[in-house]
């Protein structure tokens, strides 16, 4: 059984003066942990019939419809729901400070004019997406790129790599924005802990693919 990532704060700190101690709890401790659950889950089952088929007892490969095309189907969305939601928990807790991540700012502001410009753009993409809005380092273009996934398994560019990940479904601001949206984004931003993007974006900008 695989390990949830335990929230690095406490769930009352996770954005401040926004979204509550209940919501967070029900989005890390209930939704997140449940896709933990289901990729291990999916992961058994697909063990098991991957031995049926190399011992020729099982085929199963029809694009249709077939257990394996809804096993390995299931398998990207329950993965990158596990994946999205710890990078978007991980980087809640901060302070909105943007000189926490000087060499992020820097890219980031030679690329959108300022880290401002980048911030209402991302916002605004944010307000265009039913899923997720990420900034991510594109190994294949070597630059950063803003992207949207109207779900987990849905929208991923391969070879990008992210480092801030702002989680966009009605779950994760409705039990206490109502339909304000865009409140909701305004008080990630203030929460946001650009000390965690900075760590990734120098990971993840060292590759060029
Ligand atoms: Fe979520």
């Amino acid at each position: 059984m695989s390990e949830t990532n335990p929230l690095p704060y406490q769930p009352a700190d996770g954005i401040k003066n926004g979204v509550s101690e209940k919501a967070m709890l029900i989005h890390h401790d209930k939704l997140y942990a449940g896709y933990v659950a289901k990729k291990d889950e999916i992961c058994d089952k697909l063990a098991q019939l991957r031995e049926k088929i190399i011992k020729g007892e099982a085929s199963g490969g029809n694009a249709t419809y077939s257990e394996l095309r809804s096993l390995k189907d299931a398998e990207t969305f329950a993965t990158n729901g596990v994946y999205l939601h710890e990078w978007y928990f991980d980087a809640l807790g901060g302070d909105g400070v943007t000189d926490k991540a000087p060499e992020l700012s820097k890219t980031v502001s030679a690329k959108w004019g300022s880290v401002e410009n980048f911030m209402k753009y991302l916002s605004e993409c944010a307000m265009a997406t039913r899923g997720w809005s990420l900034l991510a380092w594109d190994t294949k273009e070597g630059e950063l790129k803003i992207y949207n996934a109207d779900a987990h398994n849905q929208g991923g560019v391969w070879g990008c790599l992210p480092i801030i990940v702002l989680d966009i479904y009605e779950h994760a601001y409705f039990m206490d924005y109502g339909s304000d949206r865009k409140k909701y984004i305004e008080d990630f931003w203030k929460n946001f802990s650009w000390g965690v993007a900075e760590e990734l974006y120098k990971k993840v900008s060292q590759m060029k693919l």
